[in-house]
């Protein structure tokens, strides 16, 4: 009789013990359902590390909805749930209601992913001391899965920073190549608005408030952990014209809307503590890199004395692209990473106080 064959040495060898996280969700709309999708798609490489995911809780406004989710999605529209979970993913937008919800939790020292850098931007005083702390991850603030937060809060450090200029929405990018095909703005605007790339009202994308939002973040990392969203000067492209996009074609040129952070002169108009921050429409060579942008597509020109110009380019939005980076935030964390921290003085620094009270 054939005896029973031996356990697998190596499975024998690594009897991998699994430790269950359990996860809540804020949000689960086109980013929320992307990223439990992609939980599962990535189940193995959790299992890998030894975890399993346990979604506890996921926070939505009509829980009654049928929603594109995997099966067994625990929606709900009461966020207790948030009380049992190891670490807390934040893509519902906006910014008092999320603030609220996280705040209690950070105050527990338990980890915060999120997406949304209108909340990042506008209450930076709330967040900063939990940013120094090490608990925030917010790689998909910006430019949504095209990695710029990660190297801006640890290797180009070691850089002497200067400027960057960048392109980081989508719905201008939209608008500007339908005007340069002929359209006035406001059709342009009307046909966006239909294909469900601008809001109603549009006024964060075309007014500049978002590409602000995402310039305020970043200059957290290269100019002053503490740059505040205010001080970031801001002209949409809704006085935009026609003749204006035919002159600039007539010289080769082409408008995007750009956000610009560079050193400047003390004392300048426009600047704080030396560096002026501003997201302008701007009219720049056809070969200028930041015009290879197209559609939802992002780009950042980054010149530091050291590392010399760096371009970086990739999708700034969609549902799975921006998942991607909050997916990745997470297996930072359970890897053991801290959060990307800002710019900060000797006395500050992970393990900040986060003056909780
Ligand atoms: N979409 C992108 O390409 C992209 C890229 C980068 C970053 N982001 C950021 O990611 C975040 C989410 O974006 P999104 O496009 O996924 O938004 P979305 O499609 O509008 O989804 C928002 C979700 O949050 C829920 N929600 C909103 N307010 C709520 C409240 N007060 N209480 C309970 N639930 C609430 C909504 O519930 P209901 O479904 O019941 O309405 C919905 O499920 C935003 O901060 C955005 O700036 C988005």
């Amino acid at each position: 009789m054939q005896s029973p064959a031996p356990a697998h040495p190596i499975h024998a060898q690594h009897q991998v013990h699994v430790r269950e996280v359990t996860l809540g969700l804020l949000g689960c709309g086109s980013v929320g359902s992307a990223i439990l999708e992609l939980l599962e798609r990535r189940r193995q490489t959790f299992a890998d590390m030894g975890v399993r995911i346990q979604v506890a809780g996921v926070l939505v406004r009509d829980a009654s909805r049928p929603r594109d989710v995997p099966r067994g999605t625990p929606l709900t529209d009461d966020p207790s749930f948030l009380n049992k979970c190891a670490v807390v993913i934040e893509v519902m937008g906006g910014t008092e209601r999320p603030l609220e919800l996280l705040r209690p939790y950070l105050c527990s020292g338990r980890p915060v992913i999120t997406a949304n850098k209108a909340l990042l931007a506008e209450c930076w005083d709330d967040l900063r001391p939990f940013a120094l702390a090490g608990q925030l991850y917010y790689e998909a603030s910006v430019m949504a899965g095209t990695p710029v937060i990660g190297p801006m809060s640890t290797v180009l450090r070691a850089s002497t920073f200067q400027r960057f200029q960048a392109v980081v929405n989508g719905t201008c990018n939209f608008i500007l190549t339908r005007m340069e095909q002929g359209l006035d703005y406001p059709e342009a605007l009307a046909e966006a608005q239909a294909l469900g790339y601008a809001e109603d009202p549009p006024t964060l994308d075309v007014g500049g408030f978002d590409s602000a939002h995402k310039l305020a973040v970043l200059a957290r990392f290269c100019a002053d952990g503490r740059f505040p969203f205010q001080a970031v000067s801001v002209q949409g492209i809704e006085h935009l014209t026609q003749p204006d996009i035919q002159a600039a074609a007539a010289r080769g040129e082409r408008y995007k809307l750009v956000a610009e952070l560079m050193r400047t002169a003390d004392g300048k108009e426009d600047s704080w503590e030396g560096w002026q921050a501003k997201v302008h429409p701007l009219s720049l060579p056809g070969d200028h890199a930041l015009c290879s942008t197209a559609g939802s597509r992002n780009a950042m020109l980054f010149e530091g004395d050291e590392c010399g110009p760096l371009l970086f380019a990739g999708g700034g939005a969609g549902g799975m692209v921006t998942a991607s980076a909050v997916v990745g935030d997470l297996l930072d964390w359970l890897i053991g990473f801290p959060g990307h921290v800002p710019l900060h003085g000797p006395e500050e620094g992970l393990g900040a106080e986060t003056n909780c009270g």
